[in-house]
């Protein structure tokens, strides 16, 4: 296995529109992330994802790109951004940026030509086809909801959307969009940033002759199989590779939703140079109900989530590939809401998850917030949303009569919506959770109070000092990083377990996955001498823990038995 600074990285994501607003407008800036650099220091993390933070009409906060090579300005300015970068490296922290690569703003400059006429020469930087009249030319939901397509008075034709009708998706086939995109993902890689997150990297290859779509995709949306894993999607990945990356010591990280195993692996098998890691969606999908959002997430079985993850260990092992793993982030529900129990057992729900992420193998992201066990909100009126997918569907439901209220929806939204995960990160108690002075653009959880990172920090047992004693140990333990890794009591349906093996060290990691107190044999190796209690979630004397053999509501252990 070769060593990479990538592989041994814990990541931060910071949603920086929530994280902290420095200058009492409501939103988060890039002087606000500077004001806790500090926090990033004192967590012990060794890289920020950073959302996008260039130039945009925040029609999806940010993923639309109005200018690549320009900083937004509620953000701050480029002084601000390059600021930041070196207040990061000048504390041993790495920076990855966000890039958009499948689709601009519809106030992109070259989305404004090309929208002019038929005929110009940025025409085919877009995917322009006409309809019969306003009919779409085929079949194809945006992923926000509503047809893909979007209707152009000026040229009576009609341009495709994946997502948002302001977000038009990018032509790969054309050359000089290739071209054009690579340039700005160089320049500021020779800004001195470390590498790049790729935004639905695996959409941007379309099925040329866009046909219609009979099955019906997941999200609720057709067309996907025209686009997910496209016919040309590794040569262009290959090639974004030579022209960008190659010689450089910067990480690709490949955002790949829906993506299917076989691609999966190629993407990350390192001979194919292609990419270093992709967030595969799995476990993020798997507990979706047919009606997708707008049902409550099904009932799902502790041996399906380890399957998944499982399996997705061992496809990229046979070629040496490398996993991202994440529990949550900015389009998810919170880790805590989603796989643990945010009520009772919110600490040692939160803790347990963290020591998945952080000993499981592959590069761990952590997402603002949940370090210090933040939760999903109470949402009680269409109002307080600003994510324009849950409000578009919100909206393509009313249109269609499927539900009035949003009080039929509410227990839904409360769960799905991607702004459960966008709330502000919670500072302190103060007012505002101490995220702004003014009025912030998203409610604060009213759960401040209780969940702040001020308290966090004064309290031995919190959840974020178990965050750090996990990154402390994944730190100093070689093995939580290159070591191999072994699932076992795997049918198991409150436990979830694996090994972590090197030529010097092995560890064992055993959570209760449940709210319930759970008896387990432990395997023999535990019992030997050498065993010894790197970490807990609960009291345990270190001395006895290999003869207690009962795991109490979400206990976790972290075991290094050689
Ligand atoms: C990705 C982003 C999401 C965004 C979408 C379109 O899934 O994570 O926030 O809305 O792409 O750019
Ligand atoms: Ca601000």
């Amino acid at each position: 296995m070769n060593k990479e600074w990538w592989k041994e990285a814990v990541v931060y994501q910071i949603y920086p529109r929530s994280f902290n607003d420095s200058n009492g407008d409501g939103i988060g800036d890039l002087p606000g992330i500077r004001e806790k650099v500090d926090y990033l220091e004192y967590l012990g993390i060794d890289l920020v994802w950073l959302n996008p933070v260039y130039d945009s009409p925040n029609d999806d906060n940010g993923y639309d790109v109005r200018n690549y090579r320009k900083i937004m300005d509620e953000f701050g300015e480029m002084g601000d951004w390059e600021a930041l970068l070196e207040d990061l490296h000048d504390r041993g922290i790495k920076l990855v940026m966000d890039f958009v690569p499948n689709h601009t703003s519809d106030e992109h400059r070259w989305f404004r030509k090309s929208r002019k006429s038929r005929e110009n020469e940025y025409r085919d930087y877009y995917f322009w086809r006409r309809g019969i009249e306003k009919e779409p030319p085929n079949n194809w939901e945006s992923v926000f909801g509503g047809s893909a397509w979007g209707f152009d008075d000026l040229t009576t034709e009609h341009y495709l959307h994946l997502f948002s009708r302001k977000q038009p998706d990018l032509n790969w086939d054309n050359p000089e969009v290739r071209k054009e995109l690579y340039e700005i993902m160089n320049w500021w890689l020779d800004k001195g940033i470390d590498g790049f997150r790729l935004d639905v990297v695996n959409f941007i290859s379309k099925n040329p002759e866009l046909p219609d779509d009979t099955s019906k995709g997941p999200y609720g949306s057709r067309g996907s199989k025209y686009y997910v894993d496209g016919p040309n999607i590794h040569s262009y990945l290959q090639e974004m590779n030579r022209e960008v990356f190659a010689g450089r010591d910067a990480v690709a990280i490949g955002e790949t939703p829906l993506v299917s195993d076989d691609e999966g692996a190629k993407y990350v098998d390192p001979s194919r140079n292609e990419l270093d890691m992709i967030f595969q969606f799995d476990h993020v999908t798997f507990d979706l109900d047919d009606g997708g959002f707008w049902s409550q997430p099904r009932d799902w079985k502790l041996p399906e989530l380890k399957e998944i993850l499982n399996r997705w260990r061992k496809l990229t092992s046979k070629t040496g590939g490398w996993n991202a793993t994440y529990l949550s982030n900015h389009d998810q529900p919170r880790m805590v809401t989603r796989f643990g129990n945010d009520e009772e057992y919110r600490r040692e729900s939160a803790k347990a998850l963290a020591m998945l992420l952080l000993t499981i193998s592959g590069t761990p992201f952590i997402y603002q917030g949940e370090e210090i066990g933040m939760t999903n909100y109470t949402f009680s009126d269409i109002s307080e949303l600003r994510d324009v997918q849950t409000i578009q569907q919100f909206k393509e439901m009313k249109q269609k009569g499927r539900v009035e209220s949003f009080d039929e929806v509410k227990e839904e939204v409360r769960f799905w919506s991607r702004d459960n995960a966008r709330t502000p990160m919670q500072w302190s108690s103060e007012e505002n959770a101490g995220f702004t002075e003014g009025d912030p653009w998203i409610n604060v959880n009213p759960n401040k109070d209780q969940i702040n990172v001020e308290r966090e920090k004064e309290k031995e047992d919190s959840v974020l000092q178990f965050y750090r004693k996990l990154i402390s140990l994944r730190n100093k333990h070689e093995v939580l990083v290159y070591g191999s890794y072994e699932p076992f009591l795997k049918s198991d349906k409150e436990i979830f377990a694996f090994r972590r093996e090197s030529n010097k060290e092995a560890t064992v990691t055993i959570l209760n996955f449940s709210p319930k107190k759970k008896n387990l044999s432990i395997p023999d190796e535990l019992t030997g001498t050498e065993a010894e209690l790197l970490l807990s979630n609960y009291p345990v004397k270190t001395s006895e823990f290999s003869e207690v053999t009962s795991f109490r509501p979400y206990e976790s252990r972290l075991i290094k038995w050689r």
